[in-house]
């Protein structure tokens, strides 16, 4: 092998490597925290024990103006609409949840529905006077908060939740808890930024089978280049 090609190999490894490296081990561009989690608020918000608790409290307080349409949570002025469960059983797929239950003295997993996905245009169809009368009030849509974890990682969401005007001051977002006036104020939030993080990851089988995927995408890359190299010679006498 000459130098250069050599160092042409070289070159190729090493930007290869190092690309996996930048997007798995420092993913520019996952949310970097400028923001300290409280220790109690991280052993909550890390737990997805609470997010079911969170999930309630999702839809008490803040389904007035945010939907998690991945989660089967509309705006709540859009689920009291009379024509809306018909809608959602139609259009939309099922959303399952595994409950355990005890069914003779023995605990079995039981599924559930516990919403719909319905699709955007549908909903927003049904929505539009409801999203529009929001924006006239608050001067903006309040944004769908399904994939809002992965945007904004879980520092933020707990200080903005906590205190909106600090963190994004003049926004017309309430402050909903106030630790004021409610000593459980930062234990609730951490416990709606625990669901948020919970609807924003995949289930764990899920999560196995993608990671899988992509071990055998990257798997196949690195066959197929090593066989093209290995049989350059004779593809290129094809060619001629
Ligand atoms: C009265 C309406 C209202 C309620 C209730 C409300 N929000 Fe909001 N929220 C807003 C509006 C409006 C915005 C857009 C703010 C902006 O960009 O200035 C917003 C934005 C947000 C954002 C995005 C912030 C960002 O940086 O993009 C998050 C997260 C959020 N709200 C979470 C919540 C949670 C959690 C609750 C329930 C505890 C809640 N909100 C209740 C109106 C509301």
């Amino acid at each position: 092998m000459s130098a250069w090609s050599m160092a042409k190999t070289i070159f190729f490894v090493v930007l290869t490597v190092g690309f996996f490296t930048v997007i798995w081990v420092y993913n520019p561009f996952a949310p970097h925290e400028t923001y300290e989690l409280p220790e109690e608020a991280k052993r909550i918000i890390m737990d997805p024990k609470y997010a079911r608790e969170g999930r309630d409290l999702f839809k008490m307080s803040c389904s007035s103006c945010h939907s998690l349409r991945y989660d089967g949570i509309y705006l709540l002025s859009v689920a009291m609409k009379p024509e809306w469960s018909k809608i959602e059983k139609s259009l939309g797929k099922p959303i399952l949840e595994y409950v355990e239950v005890e069914k003779d003295g023995k605990k079995e997993k039981k599924a559930v529905v516990r919403g719909y996905f319905v699709p955007r245009d549908v909903y927003e169809a049904v929505a539009i006077s409801d999203l529009e009368s929001l924006k006239a009030s608050m001067g903006k849509v309040p944004p769908d908060l399904s994939t809002i974890y992965l945007a904004r990682g879980p520092g933020y969401l707990y200080e903005f939740i906590l205190h909106p005007q600090k963190v994004l001051p003049g926004t017309s977002m309430p402050q909903l808890f106030n630790p004021e006036f409610d000593k459980e104020a930062p234990k609730k939030v951490a416990k709606i930024v625990s669901y948020l993080r919970a609807v924003s990851e995949p289930p764990p089988e899920e999560k196995t089978k993608r990671t899988l995927m992509g071990v055998a995408t990257i798997g196949y890359f690195i066959i197929m280049g090593a066989l093209l190299w290995l049989l350059r010679k004779k593809l290129i006498a094809h060619l001629h």
